[in-house]
């Protein structure tokens, strides 16, 4: 008996120790698969959770921050669901831990931090964010501007949350009540849903008894390689550094087509993307590891301090040091 207690009570407090305050957003929506597999296998865990994200796909806005104009939805959410005269925001009928807004990624993340949390969940304080998985990948600089995944997360960091960008290789826009199967060990949702939790659960693990789980003005980049149905020899895939920056890095460019008198949007190797001035210069860049190697997810660690470092700020005042 005794023994009994003893192993309860060490259950009880491992599994105290790690239930976390976390609040889930991306850009794809609510309904997508990926956000919906994470928010079970998150919850599974043992996690407090909040899934807040935009009623409709918003993938591309970056940090935009839209509010809703009217009361009720002027246009069909994604898949309509819900559809066109629901109210702009609200939650699942029989799950108050899963809101929809009417807005974009960075504005529905302070939507559940300003609104949600306080007035629905007890007000505790959240202590992680998580973007995502996203679906499609979000490497290098250029996309941590463009994408909304993104966008949450350093809206969530502006205001001192620890927050992760997680995007995947599956970039079909799914309907959870089409693709959600949290049993199948090839769904890449299931698969990266688990690795969200894992990662996750490191950081708890590491933070111990600090506030923080990461530093202030801090957050992170990850992105997943094709696992399970889409790369069957893939289905537990490694953690490696990487940094935003680097060999392979691409951004949106432009092209014109004369015959068609039309623009089309393509990606280029652009060289400011590759250049190291902050960081660690010895790190590959998240476009090297996940489309050049197999299995691997890259992890970048940025800050939200944007100002360039010391030596370039220096030479760039040289230049304009006569106008001072
Ligand atoms: C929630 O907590 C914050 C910070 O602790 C506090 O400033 C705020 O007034 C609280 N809001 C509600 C609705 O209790
Ligand atoms: C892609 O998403 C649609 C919409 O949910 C779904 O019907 C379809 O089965 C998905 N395709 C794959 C290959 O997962
Ligand atoms: C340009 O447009 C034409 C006509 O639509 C199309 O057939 C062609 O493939 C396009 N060229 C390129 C390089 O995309």
């Amino acid at each position: 008996m005794q023994f009994l207690t003893t192993a309860a009570l060490v259950l009880l407090a491992s599994t105290t120790t790690l239930a976390k305050n976390i609040l889930l957003t991306n850009d794809d929506g609510w309904a997508a698969t990926n956000i919906r597999a994470t928010y079970y296998k998150l919850k599974d865990a043992g996690h407090n959770v909040f899934l807040v994200a935009p009623v409709s796909q918003r993938s591309g806005y970056g940090g935009k921050f839209d509010i809703p104009t009217s009361p009720t939805l002027q246009t069909n959410g994604e898949f309509s669901y819900p559809a066109a005269g629901a109210p702009s925001w609200g939650h699942e009928v029989d799950d108050d831990h899963i809101w929809y807004f009417n807005g974009t990624p960075a504005s529905s993340a302070v939507f559940g931090l300003n609104y949600v949390i306080p007035r629905y969940g007890d007000n505790v304080t959240v202590d992680i964010v998580v973007s995502g998985s996203n679906e499609g990948l979000n490497e290098g600089e250029s996309l941590f501007t463009i994408s909304g995944t993104i966008g949450a997360t350093y809206n969530s960091v502006f205001r001192g949350y620890p927050g992760v960008a997680f995007s995947g290789s599956n970039s079909n826009n799914s309907f959870f009540k089409d693709n959600l199967d949290l049993n199948d060990p090839k769904e890449p949702s299931t698969i990266y849903a688990n690795k969200v939790v894992e990662f996750v659960n490191q950081l708890f693990k590491s933070q111990g008894d600090n506030p923080r789980a990461l530093p202030l003005g801090v957050g992170l980049n990850v992105n997943f390689p094709p696992v399970g149905y889409q790369d069957e020899s893939c289905e537990d895939p490694k953690w490696v550094f990487t940094r935003l920056s680097g060999d392979f890095a691409t951004g949106a460019d432009l092209a014109y087509n004369e015959t068609s008198n039309s623009f089309e949007w393509v990606s280029s190797e652009l060289p400011a993307l590759k250049v190291c001035n902050n960081g660690d210069c010895s790190l590959p860049s998240e476009n090297y590891i996940v489309d050049k190697t197999k299995c691997q997810s890259s992890v970048s660690v940025f800050s939200v301090d944007f100002d360039a470092n010391l030596g370039l700020t220096s030479q760039t005042k040289d230049l304009l040091a006569p106008l001072f």
